[in-house]
């Protein structure tokens, strides 16, 4: 099948002041149309750097990043910025609604930005949110949705403009564990469905129950592949505050530390 993500040796590193900090450490990931990656690792390992680097946000400092055949070192920014726009889909982990936009306008504006906003565009994006459960909230205000209604209205927009690849920050981290479950269910669905290339950031080693691969970084560094769904399961089942059971042989580590609040720092703001 084929690879929408390919990265090769790809390395982050931020300078502030004597300060050097090597994000992200000669990573290696592939990542195929249809299939869903978890990105799990402890506060500091590099991932959103990593998914900041894959949506074209931020440059790498060393290596190469093929998204759908192009490689992201030779596009001139204006380039960068409408592939960005075309191919990409993105969640944050605040879900980052335009407050004063309906639901219905808040995923159609995907559609305006790419030119593509017609009757089939509009009809698209009802379609998928009344798939994901909101078709009677369309008309509704980001602020009279409850946490999970926010975060799928956040998914049907990283889905409207059909991008290649689809990547999403701690989608579900504000939401109580069985909206979570719903919601990442959902997304897994869809990836699936449209045979988009997923990654999902997620702290939370449950949620990897919906997943086809379980990438684990530390340091910057990738350091555990995980494809076999019964090693996949068993990740799954160990629950967010027990230290990790070894699987097929290998010692997972314990990725899941009880969160601390997250360093606001934002991928681009110090390179
Ligand atoms: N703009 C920046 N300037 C300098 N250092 C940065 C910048 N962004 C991130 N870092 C550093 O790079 C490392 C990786 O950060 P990153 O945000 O990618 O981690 P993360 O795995 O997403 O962590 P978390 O789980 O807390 O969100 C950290 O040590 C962080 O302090
Ligand atoms: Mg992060």
């Amino acid at each position: 099948m084929e690879n929408i993500v390919e990265t090769r040796l790809v390395s982050k590193i931020y300078h502030t002041g004597d300060l050097t900090v090597k994000a992200v450490d000669q990573a290696n990931l592939e990542v195929r149309a249809g299939e869903f990656v978890a990105l799990v690792g402890p506060s500091g390992s590099g991932k959103t750097t990593m998914l900041a680097m894959l949506a074209a946000l931020l440059s790498p400092s060393e290596g190469q990043i093929v998204i759908a055949g192009q490689d992201l070192g030779k596009m001139k920014e204006s380039q960068r910025v409408k592939f960005r726009r075309e191919q990409i889909g993105f969640t944050f982990q605040a879900n980052n609604l335009v407050p004063y936009l309906s639901v219905r306008e808040n995923v159609e504006l995907m559609l305006r930005l790419n030119n593509t906003h017609n009757k089939a565009g509009q009809q698209r994006a009802a379609d998928i949110l009344t798939r994901l459960g909101l078709g009677d909230r369309l008309d509704n205000l980001p602020n009279q949705l409850s946490g999970g209604q926010k975060q799928r209205v956040a998914i049907a927009r990283a889905l409207i403009h059909d991008p290649s690849l689809v990547l999403a920050d701690e989608p579900t981290a504000s939401l109580d564990t069985e909206r979570a479950f719903q919601v990442v269910e959902i997304f897994a669905d869809l990836i699936h469905e449209q045979n988009k290339a997923g990654i999902m950031v997620t702290h939370d080693l449950r949620m990897v129950r919906f997943v086809d691969k379980v990438i684990q970084m530390m340091d910057g560094r990738i350091v555990n592949v995980v494809t076999d769904p019964i090693s996949i399961a068993a990740l799954a089942g160990t629950s967010q505050f027990e230290p990790g059971i070894p699987v097929n042989g290998l010692e997972y580590q314990p990725v899941l530390f009880p969160q601390v609040a997250q360093p606001v720092t934002r991928p681009g703001a110090g390179d």
